[in-house]
């Protein structure tokens, strides 16, 4: 019999391509979001557990400028939250996957980021995701933490699509160079969890596409993938003031993770190409 999975947060970017990558996996899968799921509401969390052996937090408040005003929300839903659905699925034996983010950490180290290294969240939404960490570990049930960095996919606005839809109008694009990390598919994302729900793995694990490049270096990938004549210039972060403050290291050691895989995970710029010739024009 196929293994039943609930995924919260069922329609958000990671969320989509994990739900089809799943169900192609032969999993059963229960893919639930706002409005019909929210993940601060108990009973919500009760109904999204019912017949799960499985399940895999992708819900979050994700918007890292709002998040300074509103921490309050920030924190309800990607720090108690977490909590709440660690104790219940401890009560009712449900393995718990939830995904996290390279803004726990403040970016100033001078090397990537390994699952020891001690979190230091610089803008509220980093700490209301680290907090969500930590209650899930209180909560005492089973569960592993997989951060991500630099996320992109079909379903969502993300640098990828803001750039290529930028560069695609031929204006003059300024990016920032000195913010470095490793765009990541949630595609191969979704593969990665897959396999930590296969072994059971649990703790906490860092996954990223390998390589690294600064975000204007990745800006110039993508015309150059797209054959674009967009003019693209560095200019440093300064230049686009933001209410949050971005790390800017976001790269991650994914050594540990990599020993679970069973093939190697793909350079960033290989991910990239592949979602870039699949992009709708
Ligand atoms: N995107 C990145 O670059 C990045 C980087 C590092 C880590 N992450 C983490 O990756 C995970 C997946 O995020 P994503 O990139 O897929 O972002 P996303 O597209 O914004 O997905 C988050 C989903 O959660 C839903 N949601 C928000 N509040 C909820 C609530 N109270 N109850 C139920 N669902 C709720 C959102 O619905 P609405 O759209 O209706 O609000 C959305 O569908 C998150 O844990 C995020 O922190 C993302």
């Amino acid at each position: 019999m196929s293994e039943a999975i609930t995924i919260l947060g069922g329609r958000g970017m990671l969320g989509s391509d994990l739900a089809r990558g799943m169900a192609q996996g032969g999993y059963s899968v229960q893919a639930l979001d706002l409005p019909e799921f929210d993940l601060t509401k108990s009973k919500d969390l009760a109904r999204a557990l019912d017949g799960a052996q499985v399940v895999v937090n992708c819900a979050a408040f994700t918007n890292v400028d709002q998040a300074e005003t509103q921490f309050a929300t920030a924190l309800a839903v990607n720090g108690q939250a977490v909590g709440a659905l660690g104790t219940l699925a401890k009560e009712r034996g449900v393995f718990v996957v939830h995904i996290s983010t390279d803004f726990v950490f403040d970016g100033r180290l001078d090397r990537p980021y390994t699952e020891t290294d001690p979190p230091c969240p610089i803008n509220a939404y980093g700490r209301s995701k680290l907090e969500g960490e930590r209650a899930l570990q209180r909560a005492g049930g089973a569960y592993v933490i997989m951060r991500v960095q630099w996320s992109y996919g079909r379903h969502g606005a993300n640098f990828i699509t803001k750039i290529v839809e930028r560069a695609r109008t031929g204006a003059e694009l300024k990016v920032v160079a000195d913010q470095v990390g490793a765009p990541t598919w949630t595609v191969d994302m979704a593969g990665a969890i897959e396999r930590l729900i296969r072994g059971r793995r649990e703790g906490l694990y860092h996954f990223a596409n390998t390589g690294y490049a600064s975000r204007f270096e990745v800006a110039r990938a993508i015309a150059q993938e797209l054959n674009l004549p967009a003019k693209i210039t560095p200019c440093a972060s300064e230049a686009f003031p933001t209410p949050a403050t971005r790390p800017k290291n976001s790269r991650f050691n994914t050594a540990k993770i990599q020993a679970i895989l069973d093939r190697p995970i793909r350079s960033w710029q290989e991910a990239l190409a592949e979602f870039l010739q699949n992009a709708p024009a």
